[in-house]
């Protein structure tokens, strides 16, 4: 194989009350990316119009991650990537992800798979530390496996994929601004109340459960979090008025779609989260600022190639 075209999907982290540790994958919104070989031992990239990442394979986190898996697998050739970015940087469901998630996927195809999942999230979480400034896995880890999965640790890394309940929706608006995660790391506090990493925990058991138990729910009770969302809901436009709106609609729950400023809802049915992505559309159609809205089921499959 000399060539793979793929879909990277866009992903939700944090899941509100899992700060850090957990994601689920998107299906209806993702980038495309082409990897070729080339006979040549160096690494070039281009982009589809419209976007401006950096080129140079070192500063763009497909790059890094591509080098990096030349270099354990000692190739003997070298590559260019394609890439067809539909999801903004910025944008809090997981852009750099993708592109790093997507170039583990495709590379390992090229290499005659030699790397297992656990070692692609790996070296896709150095595309993460490149543009965030830490290796997190909570979008890397579910934009490679496809469904939610749990990082429980990353060092060592040791990754969980979770059951998805069928019925499960997620609408996702993402409001045109942009929130770079390494800044929206700067504002979390450094330390918590002992009462509220209690009552975080306890959200975090009851989402996992719920999740097992296909409890609707007792996913919605799970998805509070007292930690991260209070402090950084104030970089995202009328962040309350949209909860009130997403929950007056019948979602089951819902919060900051990573590090933001995307703002996620969960809800059982696809008329439901459709009801709920009029009642987020309601809220911003006033505010003048640019957005899109999202509707996907859970995206079991994770990266795939595109024929
Ligand atoms: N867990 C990361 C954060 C996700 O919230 O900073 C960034 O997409």
């Amino acid at each position: 194989m000399d060539k793979i075209k793929i879909f990277a999907p866009a992903t939700v982290a944090n899941v509100s009350c899992a700060f850090d540790i957990l994601g689920f994958a998107l299906e209806s919104v993702g980038d495309e990316m082409i990897i070729s070989k080339l006979a040549e031992k160096k690494i070039t990239i281009s982009l589809e119009e419209g976007s401006n990442l950096p080129l140079a394979p070192e500063k763009n986190v497909a790059g890094v991650v591509a080098q990096a898996m030349l270099d354990k697998a000692n190739a003997n050739f070298g590559i260019h990537i394609h890439i067809d970015k539909r999801i903004k940087p910025g944008s809090g469901i997981g852009s750099s992800a993708a592109s790093s998630a997507g170039t583990a996927y495709a590379l390992n195809k090229l290499l005659g798979n030699i790397f297992t999942d656990t070692e692609l999230i790996e070296f896709a979480m150095l595309g993460e530390a490149l543009a965030s400034g830490i290796p997190h896995a909570d979008n890397v880890a579910p934009a490679i496996l496809g469904g939610f999965a749990l990082a429980r640790s990353t060092h060592p890394l040791d990754v969980i994929k979770i059951p998805a309940p069928q019925e499960l929706y997620c609408t996702v608006i993402h409001p045109q601004i942009e929130v770079k995660t390494e800044n929206s790391r700067k504002i979390l506090k450094k330390n918590i109340l002992l009462k509220n990493a209690v009552s975080q925990w306890g959200n975090i058991a009851g989402l996992i459960a719920g999740l097992y138990r296909n409890d609707y729910d007792l996913i919605g009770r799970s998805l509070d979090d007292k930690i991260v969302e209070p402090v950084r809901s104030i970089l995202i436009p009328l962040f309350s008025e949209l909860k009130q709106a997403f929950l007056k609609a019948g979602a089951l729950g819902g919060g900051i779609s990573g590090s933001g400023p995307s703002v996620f809802a969960l809800s059982k049915g696809k008329n439901r989260a459709q009801k709920v992505a009029d009642a987020m559309n309601d809220v911003y159609a006033k505010t003048g600022v640019d957005y899109d809205i999202h509707l996907s089921k859970i995206n079991e499959q994770g990266v795939i190639e595109l024929k």
